[in-house]
């Protein structure tokens, strides 16, 4: 078994330099975040004898929970998937996808139902930290409840949403790290909620693997035609 080092991550700050250095130069505004996202790829073949420790899983979800979500919600949880037992118990439900068992680890990613009676408990660190005004909690929580109270499908679609975002920054984080990803929605979902005792009001958007990669995986796949994608109006 051989563990991974992790480059220090750049910070945010440090990245905006990079841009407006290159934007002084006239070239065009590439960086590594830029080369990160265009050189990712699902990968299918890990080397199984590259381990994460804890420590590097937390750190992982730690970075990915930075991410965005509507009215700060935060409304996500990670289940990560890294002991050859919970990975057993997760291979039949995951259609035996080779990831499963040899990428280090597969998170499952809970998307919560959106509900704003959490808002004031979520937003209360803001205010602590002087970046929110205590009277613009309610300007906050109303909205949201106009939004999401006893609206079923909008509490889902958020959920999604998060879980979407959380995956997406994941595997971004992964691939800075030099590390393969692969996003799964092969998987039998009422199972999985069984097996790993989601709550009621979590929905497993997606597992993500993530590992060293092997020599067999594609690269990039080509897209669609930008025209066909893109609306400018
Ligand atoms: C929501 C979602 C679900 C996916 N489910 C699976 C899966 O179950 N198994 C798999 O091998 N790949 C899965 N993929 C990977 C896609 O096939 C892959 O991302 C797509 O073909 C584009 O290739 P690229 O990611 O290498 O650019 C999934 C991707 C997404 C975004």
């Amino acid at each position: 078994m051989s563990r991974i080092d992790i480059p220090a991550v750049e910070s945010a700050s440090g990245v905006t330099a990079i841009i407006r250095a290159l934007a002084e130069d006239g070239i065009p505004a590439t960086n590594p975040v830029v080369e990160t996202i265009l050189s990712r790829s699902a990968a299918k073949y890990y080397d199984p004898s590259v381990t994460l420790s804890d420590d590097q899983i937390s750190e992982l979800v730690r970075i990915t929970t930075t991410a965005p979500t509507s009215f700060h919600l935060q409304n996500w949880r990670f289940i990560a998937v890294r002991t050859p037992e919970a990975k057993a118990r997760l291979k039949p439900i995951a259609w035996n996808q080779p990831p499963i068992t040899d990428a280090a680890v597969t998170f499952i990613i809970c998307g919560q139902l959106a509900d704003s009676s959490v808002i004031p408990e979520r937003l209360a660190p803001l205010v602590e930290a002087g970046v929110m005004p205590a009277k613009m909690v309610p300007e906050w929580e109303n909205p949201a409840r106009g939004l999401y109270f006893e609206h079923p499908q909008q509490q889902r679609d958020e959920a999604v949403r998060t879980g979407a975002i959380a995956a997406t920054a994941m595997m971004y984080v992964a691939r800075s790290w030099g590390l393969g990803s692969t996003p799964m929605i092969g998987f039998d979902a009422e199972a999985l909620v069984r097996e790993f005792a989601l709550a009621e009001n979590e929905v497993p958007v997606m597992l993500v693997s993530i590992g060293a990669e092997r020599p067999g995986n594609w690269s990039q796949k080509p897209r669609r035609p930008l025209a066909e994608v893109l609306d400018l109006v």
